[in-house]
């Protein structure tokens, strides 16, 4: 962007502070951010009285063009991130999968999905199996393409799951490169078993989803991953937070001092499995997603935990389908394809369901959306932060204003959603993402390829004090201590 603007008079809010100030931006960077900027007649001046000043939203769990288990998704890297902006976010971080069995081959794949880009983006990288050629893909990866996060899938079994064994080296590579070690934690032979006993109950609706997956698979998976990481002695993400369980093991191992972060959702923090015991398939088909919605109770749970820090930061885990792909599931809840939207909503519900409710302030909100993802991914304050030298991506939210979410309005091409007819306090009324007004009057403005590739680097804070040289375990397998022989 070569455009000089300046957002005038809001309350600029960063992750530890805020202040009613002006920000200047120059070449989509932000220049200055103090009160009462002067300007020359050349520069774009947006009114934000009376508002709130944000950093651009980090969504650090997105699934655009994805081609997995079921055939793609309907967002591809345009469309869901114009929806992501329209919504508030500015950047987001997709899982990149690897292809015919190849990292790097998995990588220039999604470099050219993503090439028409309207946001800034990153990578995580899938890791669905082990092997010496993996493990220098993962090097080179870290090393020359800005990739600092991989990760394991523990369910998925006979797809992608990762055992304990393949585990274990992948934590070590990780820790060695300075990477971060991410997982989707359910136990997957679990899962397995319990969906062959659905099917053979005659289970075969949505509900059957919840039913064969409940929060005790996740709470094993991501206790046991957790230890593993331990063992390792390397930080460990466990991504889509669903549940009680999964907390729990969360805020114990934080309370002891583990490096552990863990990531809910929009949609955990916002529904419940109820939706998939709806009498219209179309619509509890719509709440499929892994791991599943729980029992009203987990969602509440998991907004305390984001407010009191057990939980660090929100995702959304976008992966839209189709009705009619959801449709594929309709005489078996195996074959329904697994996804919710979210990308676009994420900001307006949190800001209604956490800040509105008066469970955390507006700086909160930006460390939970913004800051802490990108120091978590080493990119702050180029991203997370209004600061002079960041990045020019900034939203202004009207405390006093309504969404509403629907699908006749979104942006994404998903023609349902899952949040259908819901509103709330709080509008994210202009988008500024690289400098440029994208969003604004509800209307938008993106263009393909303005969006760019951001590098993270790897050695984020999570490893401070862990020692960067090698993959020796620190904690469980220190200098062995010998046994004294004793003399008879
Ligand atoms: O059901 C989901 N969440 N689909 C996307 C892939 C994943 O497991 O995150
Ligand atoms: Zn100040
Ligand atoms: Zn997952
Ligand atoms: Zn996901």
């Amino acid at each position: 962007g070569s455009s000089k603007l300046l957002v005038k008079g809001g309350t600029v809010v960063n992750a530890h502070h805020q202040q009613i100030a002006d920000v200047y931006v120059e070449d989509g960077v932000i220049v200055a951010v103090n009160p009462n900027i002067r300007v020359g007649d050349d520069v774009t001046v947006i009114d934000a009285f009376g508002k709130y000043v944000m950093p651009g939203g980090i969504d650090p769990h997105t699934h655009l063009e994805l081609d997995f288990v079921f055939p793609g998704t309907v967002d591809d890297f345009f469309s869901g991130q114009a929806a992501a902006l329209a919504g508030g976010t500015t950047m987001h971080i997709d899982f990149a999968l690897p292809l015919n069995g190849s990292l790097t081959a998995g990588f220039e794949d999604y470099v050219k999905k993503a090439k028409k880009s309207c946001m800034d983006y990153g990578f995580h990288m899938v890791i669905s199996k082990w092997d010496e050629t993996v493990s220098r893909e993962m090097e080179l990866l870290v090393k020359e393409k800005g990739i600092n996060s991989f990760k394991f899938f523990m369910a998925y079994k006979g797809l992608a799951m990762i055992n304990d064994e393949l585990l274990l080296e992948g934590f070590k590579k990780c820790k060695s490169l300075g990477a971060l070690a991410m997982v989707h934690a359910e136990n997957g032979d679990a899962v397995y078993e319990g969906q062959e006993k659905m099917i053979e109950l005659g289970i075969t609706g949505p509900e059957g989803h919840a039913l064969s997956r409940p929060s005790v698979v996740e709470g094993e998976a991501t206790g046991r991953a957790i230890r593993l990481a331990d063992f390792v002695n390397t930080p460990l993400y466990v991504v889509h937070v669903m549940s009680i369980d999964a907390m729990e093991e969360i805020a114990k191992a934080r309370k002891s001092g583990q490096k552990v972060i863990g990531e809910p959702i929009a949609s955990g923090l916002a529904l419940d499995e109820s939706w998939l015991w709806h009498p219209d398939f179309e619509i509890a088909a719509k709440y499929v997603t892994s791991p599943p919605m729980r029992k009203r109770g987990h969602d509440k749970a998991l907004q305390a935990a984001l407010s009191t820090g057990v939980l660090q930061l929100v995702g959304t885990d976008h992966c839209a389908y189709n009705s009619s792909q959801k449709a594929l599931g309709i005489d078996d809840f195996r074959k329904i394809p697994n996804g919710i939207n979210g990308i676009e909503e994420r900001m307006h519900l949190v800001w209604d369901i956490m800040v509105e409710s008066g469970q955390i302030t507006p700086s909160d909100y930006v460390r939970l959306t913004s800051t802490e993802c990108a120091r978590i991914f080493n990119i702050y304050p180029k991203k997370g932060a209004i600061l002079p030298g960041s990045d020019a991506d900034i939203i202004i939210l009207n405390p006093n204003s309504s969404f509403e979410i629907s699908a006749k309005s979104h942006h994404s091409r998903m023609d349902t959603n899952v949040y259908e007819g819901r509103t709330g306090k709080g509008k994210i009324e202009v988008t500024i993402a690289g400098g440029r007004i994208v969003w604004e009057n509800d209307e938008l403005k993106v263009t393909p390829g303005s969006g760019r590739y951001i590098q993270m680097p790897p050695f984020s804070y999570l490893f401070d004090g862990l020692d960067k040289k090698d993959a020796i375990y620190l904690n469980s397998l220190q200098a062995p201590v010998k046994r004294a022989k004793v003399s008879s």
